[in-house]
């Protein structure tokens, strides 16, 4: 498209885009004709699929009534009730929701709260520890707590010092089966007492090459953390919203995280928007009315009411007795798939939890953003009207809810057909 677009992760700019005119359940329609199955729920945001008119009526009715407000001083009942339902359905004994605007800005406040909270209280703690590989979005905070690599690149002498710990990743077959250096270097930074918290993607580090890791060992950091005051972050950015089998990745975790972002499938696809929910003891310091103790961090559509409106349906639904047993059909399929790729193609490294299945072709080059297999992966696919967009040489799925059996089952075909002709 000639347009003057500039997209993202896209080198060149683009100008080869596939214009879509509809999307209706796991679908996407060209005008022209086309239907392309959305393997990777658009960016892992469209939970229940494309073009919900349950939801689409939910942001209809609240735009005809209220589409913004001033969250400063003013609050409205979308929010209120967001608020409310979003720290009932989190486990744990979560205090406080933050609003913004997507994953990166719900991050990027759990940051700041984590550092402020310390700042406010007299302790001096402002080291952050990250997972190796890790990946929580593109502004400047986020990237920080990022694996380096060709997204930070240009800004690598700009970002803050992060020290980064290796979890054991599954090798295929056994989620514990590599040797655990990252316990002992948590304990080490723990102990040196300047650390102010940890951030992770909990069980699945989505974009960093949908490695996968055990609840286990998170749980031991989690704990670790706990005892030295760290503050725990979970980044459920992804993991949220039942990608992990259960409500939230953290929700497999005995020891609960302090501070939680939420976005992609939060609104369900149909509005951005980002939560930072935290304990009740990370806000009470800045309880105090004191400028001093004040979260200076807001955006202009913080708490936007049509987004909070996609929010509380998007919740509706998750609730609707049909859901349950519908994901318990898709796990079901993603584990059959997955042990079929264990058994045909163990040298891919076939991993799965929860609804999202992944392998590594080149598994010797390592997860490699710029891999040459990528271009070849996403041609194949599309070219047979399947959105599969691999992250480098990561061949990963991560369906829509509502999509049909037979559909899933297709496409588990097909990457079957391209792993035996590649
Ligand atoms: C775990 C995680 N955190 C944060 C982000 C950033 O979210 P956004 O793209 O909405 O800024 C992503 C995006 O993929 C993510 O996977």
């Amino acid at each position: 498209m000639e347009s003057g677009i500039w997209h993202p992760y896209t080198p060149g700019i683009g100008g080869n885009e596939i214009l879509i005119d509809s999307g209706q359940g796991a679908f996407l329609y060209t005008k022209e004709g086309r239907k392309i199955l959305d393997a990777i729920s658009s960016w892992w945001v469209n939970v229940h699929g494309h073009g919900h008119p349950y939801i689409a009526e939910c942001i209809g009715n609240q735009a005809k009534k209220l589409e913004q407000v001033i969250f400063a001083g003013f609050t409205h009942q979308p929010a209120e009730n967001l608020a409310k339902r979003i720290l009932e359905f989190l486990p744990g004994k979560m205090g406080r929701v933050f609003f913004s605007d997507n994953g990166s800005t719900a991050v990027e406040v759990a940051i700041k709260m984590a550092l402020q909270y310390f700042h406010i209280t007299g302790q001096k703690r402002n080291k952050v520890v990250a997972l190796q590989n890790a990946y929580h979005g593109d502004t400047f905070g986020a990237m920080a707590v990022g694996a380096r690599g060709p997204f930070s690149e240009a800004f690598k002498e700009l970002m803050f010092e992060v020290k980064f710990i290796n979890p054991p990743y599954w090798d295929g077959f056994h989620p514990d089966s590599r040797p655990d250096q990252g316990l002992k270097m948590a304990e080490i930074l723990f102990s040196q007492g300047d650390v102010a918290a940890i951030i992770v993607e909990p069980l699945i580090q989505g974009a960093g090459g949908m490695q996968m890791y055990p609840s286990t060992w998170l749980d031991e950091v989690f704990s670790l953390a706990k005892k030295h005051k760290v503050l725990t972050i979970a980044d459920e950015v992804f993991t949220g919203f039942y990608r992990t089998g259960l409500p939230f990745a953290s929700s497999h975790l005995t020891t609960k995280p302090d501070i939680v972002c939420l976005s992609k499938g939060l609104t369900a696809g149909f509005i951005p928007m980002g939560l930072t929910v935290c304990q009740e003891f990370v806000a009470e310091p800045f309880y105090q009315k004191d400028y001093a103790h004040t979260l200076y961090h807001g955006h202009s559509f913080t708490a936007n009411p049509l987004a909070c409106a996609a929010a509380l349906a998007s919740l509706d639904l998750f609730e609707l007795d049909s859901f349950k047993p519908k994901l318990e059909i898709i796990l079901d399929a993603q584990k059959s798939f997955y042990e079929k790729l264990k058994r045909l193609f163990p040298h891919f490294l076939p991993r799965v939890t929860g609804t999202v299945v992944a392998i590594t072709l080149n598994p010797n080059d390592g997860v490699d953003y710029t891999h040459k297999s990528r271009g070849l992966i996403y041609s194949y696919f599309i070219e047979r009207d399947l959105l599969v967009r691999p992250i480098g040489n990561v061949l990963y799925i991560v369906p829509p809810y509502c999509i049909e059996i037979q559909d899933l089952q297709n496409l588990h075909n097909s990457i079957i057909e391209f792993l035996e002709s590649n």
